[in-house]
C-alpha cells in the first residue's frame, strides 16, 4: 500500500467517526518551549492544557515532524529517521482509553477491502504503562488480546510527556512482530527492532513540571480533562505495508536513495558502510527540503543549525561516497519529486528551495576544503605523538578560523580512531564568549 493510499485510510477512518480533519502545521512550532514541531499533538497543546476551547471534540492530523535527537542513529537502525509523518486521532474531554484502544484495532486489523489497513491480529504485540490495569484490561477483555502479547512497561517506554512541562500521561503501545529474520523474540519488551512499534496511544490526564529526561519530572497534577493524544508514524507503517526493510526503502524515500546510489556508483545492499551512508543522505535530503520547505534557512543557531547541521552531514556523507562535484540541487530535485504529491506547494516553491539548499552546499565545500587539510595535520601529528585525542585546541582552531561545527570535527576524528578533548573546547568556546561580552561592554 502506497504511502499516500495509507495517509487516505487515516484520514478518512477518523472523519467517519465524528473527527474534524486538521491540516498540518507548519515544522516552524508556535511554541516557545520547542524549536520544531516533533509530535502530532504540538499544535493541539493548548487544548489539552484547557488555555483554549477546542471547536471540536474529535480531530485528526497527518503533521510533518522533525526530531533530530537521534540523529547519530539515522541509517544505522531502521527506525530512526529526522522527518517523518505522524497520523494521529485527538479527543479532547471526549472518548477516552477504551475508546482509543477500540479505534485503533479495527483500523489496523480491518481488511483493506472495508478500508482498513490489513495487519494480522497474531502479529501485534501491546505495551502498557506498568500500573495501568485500566488499559491492559481493555485489551485482553474487551479486544481480546493474550496476556502473552501484552507487556507493561515503565516510565522510560510508556508515558508520554512533550519533554518539556505541557500535557502528559500513560501510554500503550501497538507493536508490529516483523518475524526471526529481525531477530529474538520476546516482544517489544526485548527487542525493539523485531517488535516495531507502530503506533502510540497517550492517555493525556496530567501536567508535567520542570525536570529531566523521559522519568525525572514532577506530575503537578490533573488536566482539565481527560483527553487522547495518538500517534502512528507513517512511514513505519509503510515499512510493514510494503514489506521493505527500514523507512528509507518505502516509496517516498526509495527514490532519492536511488539516486544518491547511482551519482555515486553505489548500488545499495552491496556493503553496509555505504548503505548508512546511502540512508543518511535520504533521510537528511528530505529533512532538509520539508524545512526549507517551512522557510527555515541554514544559520549558526536554533532552527538554522539544525538545518545547516542536516545538510551538511548529507553533503559530507555523499562526498564519503565518492561524489567529488555539487549534488545539491539534483538531491533536492528529486526530493521534491518523492513529496511534492502530498504537498503541492514544494512544487511551486522549487526555486527558492533550491536557491538556499545550494547556498549552504557550496559554503560547506569551501569550509570542508580548507578545513580538511588541517585535521589531517591535526589527526597526524596526534598519532605520531602516541596520541589517541585531538586536542580542545585544534577542535577550537578549526571551529574559529575554518567555520569546522564540532559535530564534524569528532565524526571525523572518530572516523580516523581518534577521540576529542570535547570539555577543553567548549572551555575555550566560552572564553572567547567572555572576551567578546567584556569588549562589548568595555
Ligand atoms: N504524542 C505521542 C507521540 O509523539 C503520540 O502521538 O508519540
Amino acid at each position: 500500500m502506497e504511502s499516500a493510499e495509507i495517509r487516505r485510510r487515516w484520514l478518512r477512518f477518523f472523519e467517519e467517526r465524528g473527527h474534524t480533519v486538521v491540516p498540518s502545521a507548519s515544522l516552524v512550532a508556535d511554541d516557545p518551549t520547542l524549536l520544531l514541531v516533533n509530535a502530532g499533538m504540538v499544535p493541539f497543546k493548548p487544548y489539552f492544557l484547557g488555555e483554549v476551547k477546542p471547536q471540536f471534540s474529535r480531530a485528526t492530523s497527518v503533521q510533518k515532524c522533525v526530531r533530530t535527537l537521534d540523529i547519530e542513529e539515522v541509517g544505522k537502525t531502521t527506525r530512526h529517521g529526522s522527518f517523518f509523518q505522524m497520523c494521529g486521532n485527538f479527543s479532547f474531554g471526549d472518548y477516552f482509553k477504551e475508546g482509543a484502544i477500540k479505534f485503533a484495532w479495527e483500523l489496523l486489523t480491518g481488511s483493506v477491502a472495508d478500508g482498513g489497513y490489513g495487519l494480522d491480529p497474531e502479529k501485534l504485540w501491546i505495551t502498557v504503562y506498568k500500573d495501568d490495569d485500566e488499559a491492559e484490561q481493555i485489551w485482553r477483555d474487551v479486544i481480546g488480546v493474550p496476556s502473552e502479547r501484552i507487556q507493561r512497561l515503565g516510565m522510560k517506554d510508556n508515558f508520554w510527556s512533550m519533554g518539556v512541562p505541557g500535557p502528559c500521561g500513560p501510554c500503550s503501545e501497538i507493536n508490529y512482530d516483523r518475524g526471526p529474520a529481525y531477530g529474538e523474540e520476546g516482544g517489544p519488551a526485548v527487542n525493539g527492532e523485531r517488535y516495531l512499534e507502530i503506533w502510540n496511544l497517550v492517555f493525556m490526564q496530567y501536567e508535567r513540571g520542570h525536570g529531566d529526561g523521559k522519568d525525572g519530572f514532577e506530575i503537578l497534577g490533573d488536566l482539565p480533562s481527560k483527553n487522547i493524544d495518538t500517534g502512528l508514524g507513517l512511514e513505519r507503517l509503510a515499512a510493514v505495508l510494503q514489506d521493505v526493510d527500514n523507512l528509507f526503502e518505502i516509496d517516498t524515500s526509495r527514490m532519492i536513495l536511488d539516486r544518491a546510489a547511482e551519482l555515486t556508483g553505489h548500488t545499495y545492499g552491496a556493503d553496509h558502510k555505504s548503505d548508512v551512508s546511502l540512508r543518511v543522505v535520504t533521510d537528511h535530503f528530505r529533512t532538509a527540503l520539508m524545512l526549507v520547505g517551512d522557510g527555515v534557512t541554514p544559520g549558526n543557531e536554533g532552527r538554522g543549525y539544525v538545518l545547516r547541521r542536516i545538510l551538511r552531514r548529507a553533503i559530507r556523507n555523499m562526498r564519503l561516497l565518492g561524489a567529488t562535484g555539487q549534488v545539491a540541487k539534483d538531491l533536492i530535485d528529486i526530493s521534491i519529486k518523492a513529496m511534492a504529491p502530498q504537498y503541492p506547494e514544494l512544487e511551486t516553491d522549487r526555486k527558492r528551495i533550491e536557491t538556499v539548499v545550494v547556498a549552504e552546499e557550496n559554503a560547506f565545500l569551501q569550509t570542508l576544503r580548507s578545513g580538511t587539510n588541517l585535521l589531517d595535520a591535526a589527526v597526524t601529528e596526534t598519532k605520531a605523538g602516541g596520541g589517541v585525542v585531538l586536542s580542545g585546541e585544534q577542535a577550537f582552531k578549526l571551529h574559529d578560523t575554518y567555520g569546522f561545527p564540532i559535530d564534524l570535527t569528532l565524526e571525523m576524528a572518530e572516523e580516523q580512531g581518534l577521540q576529542v578533548d570535547e570539555a577543553g573546547f567548549r572551555r575555550l568556546m566560552q572564553e572567547q564568549r567572555d572576551r567578546a561580552k567584556a569588549d562589548a561592554k568595555a
